[in-house]
């Protein structure tokens, strides 16, 4: 059962907030300063579906997480006081919209306050990539580093090279900023031309070019039934041998299967994967390949970021609850309940 805190109340009832993992004290602190009741998951772990199922009913909004897989089911079982779902992402392909909209509940997510640090880790994973920093750290600790060698754990440069960013939305444009700060040729790809993008100096291509002449591949795309493995087999063969693929999206963007095959064959060259098809769980195969780099979904898990991201989850929610419009509403056909 979900810890209580928040406003005291005489009979014991559910907090008018659920909130299913422990977040960042700001997120918490400003629901206590709106005079809001909750209850957070105590465990550090993502709930399960069936303490989902019974902790969400009787609640007025819930505060998830990119993990909770929040359905018609879901909704249901909250019960038709529910008004607001405030996902602490920006991604919120774990919440089915539609379901949402049925029940005039409003959903809501974090943007902006990651988009720096979403593209500093994907540039971090373009490096490490590169210069196979992954690689090295394992043989230091291994203690079969024979010493500095001319030949060794040659990598390739970053400086100069063109990079490819598939979806020139927030995130994508502050990767391609950092690109040219370190004299990269910039291409993008996206449904619509970006005018960020243009200004930085990038090239907008159709994406059989973008794969055919980046020597690296950043995703930026959200995920759904249009991007899910948009990059296939097909698409990772047209890729330089040379060339390295980056992903801080959504693993599904990526058919994770063919990927493993393709580093094997090693077209493309190398990859930076912070995120997986079935997270945590991975892709057999993925762990034995020295060609990549893993990292456990950070994109945004700086300090600083996680308690905005936590603070503006709970501003959407006491506007909600306040009978206002949430400030970042993704699907603003949702109207206010009655
Ligand atoms: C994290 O993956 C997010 O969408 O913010």
């Amino acid at each position: 059962m979900p810890a209580r805190h928040g406003a005291p109340s005489i009979v014991r009832m559910p907090g008018e907030i659920l909130v299913t993992r422990r977040i960042p004290a700001a997120g918490v602190q400003s629901l206590a300063s709106a005079g809001l009741s909750f209850d957070v998951n105590p465990h550090d772990r993502p709930m399960t579906r069936e303490e989902l199922i019974q902790a969400v009913e009787g609640r007025r909004g819930v505060i998830s997480l990119v993990h909770d897989r929040i359905d018609g089911a879901l909704l249901a079982a909250a019960g038709s006081q529910l008004r607001i779902i405030a996902n602490m992402a920006v991604g919120y392909d774990n919440i089915d919209l539609a379901a949402a909209a049925e029940r005039r509940i409003f959903v809501t997510n974090t943007p902006d306050v990651l988009t720096e640090t979403t593209a500093d880790l994907a540039f971090a994973l373009i490096l490490a990539t590169a210069r196979r920093v992954g690689e090295g750290d394992r043989l230091v600790r291994s203690g079969r580093w024979a010493g500095w060698g001319p030949l060794e754990m040659l990598g390739r440069d970053v400086h100069g090279a063109t990079l490819g960013i598939l979806g020139a939305g927030r995130i994508g444009s502050a990767v391609g900023k950092r690109a040219v700060g370190f004299g990269m040729t910039v291409l993008y790809s996206d449904p619509l031309a970006s005018a960020e993008m243009e200004e930085l100096g990038g090239e907008r291509v159709e994406l059989d070019r973008l794969l055919d002449k980046s020597d690296f591949l950043s995703i930026h795309v959200s995920l759904n039934e249009r991007t899910h493995h948009l990059i296939g087999a097909q698409e990772l063969a047209r890729m330089k041998p040379s060339a390295c693929l980056v992903n801080t999206a959504r693993g599904s963007v990526i058919d994770e299967a063919a990927l493993v095959e393709a580093l094997r064959r090693g077209r493309p060259g190398c990859a930076g994967l912070d995120v997986y098809e079935r997270e945590p769980a991975l892709t057999p195969g993925l762990t034995d390949l020295d060609n990549v780099v893993l990292l456990p979904h950070l994109g945004s898990a700086s300090e600083r970021t996680r308690g905005s991201m936590a603070r503006l989850a709970a501003e959407n929610v006491i506007a909600a609850l306040a009978g206002e419009r949430p400030p970042n509403l993704v699907h603003p056909n949702v109207g206010d309940k009655a």
